[in-house]
């Protein structure tokens, strides 16, 4: 990966001009120049400013579900809320060293990760204090670029990690830290909820996404967009999936996240619900969206 040097215009206007949605761009895979370097992970972030729809959610148990087909994955939690952090059972008094000191550049991303119960998953922790970085870099011009930085050369030097996926949680906003998520990132993931306002403000979204792409990041893609909370019993949840398929296209992947008991009850047992319970139907959809998500990578890396 290659860091651009950071624009003079920094963050963002996340204030759109207009509404109109620009069907996303997929972009092929950067592949590395020499073997001998080493391999980059693909960085996905999980992103929607609305709040509850299941982004904490899908990166714990979509990571989990990475984990467990192979994959060595890293989670990056960027909400001061830290719930990514706790649904897989980091303690706070474990979090020494956070995401926010990373973005404040104190330390390097190597020193705020930790390992989990699941083999092959990581986590750099979050803390309250990431509430404050907006203020303390919101002057400095590399601002939007923090996460990225960080980012770069994570599987080289000791110790030696080999991580396949980055998956970044983020915030329910469109601030610095998000912004840093998007300008970091290969692809945005977007959590739907499938409830009557699910489509509110992902116009508002994409353009986000846009404007990273033009001013911050332009390699930038959508990866897809995950309906979650899904209720078969319930019309309204069959009228939101036929809208955002149609709205969206084929940028939707094939894999709706039922609504499970079981998935809201791991994360106070410190567990992702394929640990939680393996056989329940969340955890079989996690495990499908996983597949499904690797299927889409090689399609990228063929095409
Ligand atoms: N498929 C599901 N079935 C049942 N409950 C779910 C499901 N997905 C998420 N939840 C529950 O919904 C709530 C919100 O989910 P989650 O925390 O993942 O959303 P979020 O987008 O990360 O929220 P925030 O915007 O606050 O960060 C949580 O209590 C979670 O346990
Ligand atoms: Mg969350």
């Amino acid at each position: 990966m290659t860091d651009r040097p950071p624009t003079d215009t920094g963050v963002i206007d996340a204030k759109p001009q207009d509404t109109t949605v620009q069907e996303p761009q997929v972009v092929p895979f950067a592949r590395p120049s020499s073997t001998t370097e080493p391999v980059r992970p693909r960085v996905l972030s999980i992103a929607n400013q609305k709040g509850g729809v299941g982004k904490t959610t899908t990166a714990i148990n979509l990571g989990t579900a990475l984990a467990a087909i192979g994959e060595h994955v890293l989670i990056v939690d960027l909400d001061p809320q830290g719930n990514a952090s706790t649904g897989l059972g980091i303690d706070r008094r474990a979090r020494r060293t956070s995401t926010y000191d990373v973005l404040a550049g104190t330390m390097p991303m190597r020193d705020a990760i930790l390992a989990t119960a699941v083999p092959q998953l990581y986590i750099a922790p979050s803390t309250m204090d990431l509430s404050g970085l907006e203020l303390e870099i919101g002057q400095a011009r590399d601002r939007a670029f923090r996460l990225r930085t960080a980012l770069h050369n994570i599987n080289a030097g000791t110790p030696s990690f080999n991580f396949t996926y980055v998956l970044v949680d983020c915030p329910p906003s469109l601030n610095l830290l998000t912004v840093n998520a998007m300008a970091a990132a290969d692809s945005i993931l977007v959590p739907l909820q499938c409830e009557f306002f699910a489509l509110e403000g992902l116009s508002q979204l994409l353009k986000t996404v846009d404007e990273v792409k033009k001013t911050l990041n332009p390699t930038l893609s959508i990866h897809g967009v995950v309906l979650t909370m899904y209720d078969s019993r319930n019309n309204l949840s069959n009228q939101v999936v036929a809208d955002v398929r149609q709205f969206m296209g084929r940028k939707v992947y094939d894999t709706v996240i039922p609504r499970n008991v079981r998935i809201s009850e791991a994360p106070s047992y410190g567990k992702p619900v394929l640990v939680y319970d393996l056989k329940c139907v969340g955890s079989e959809a996690y495990l499908r969206l996983a597949t499904e998500i690797i299927q889409r990578e090689k399609e990228l890396k063929a095409g």
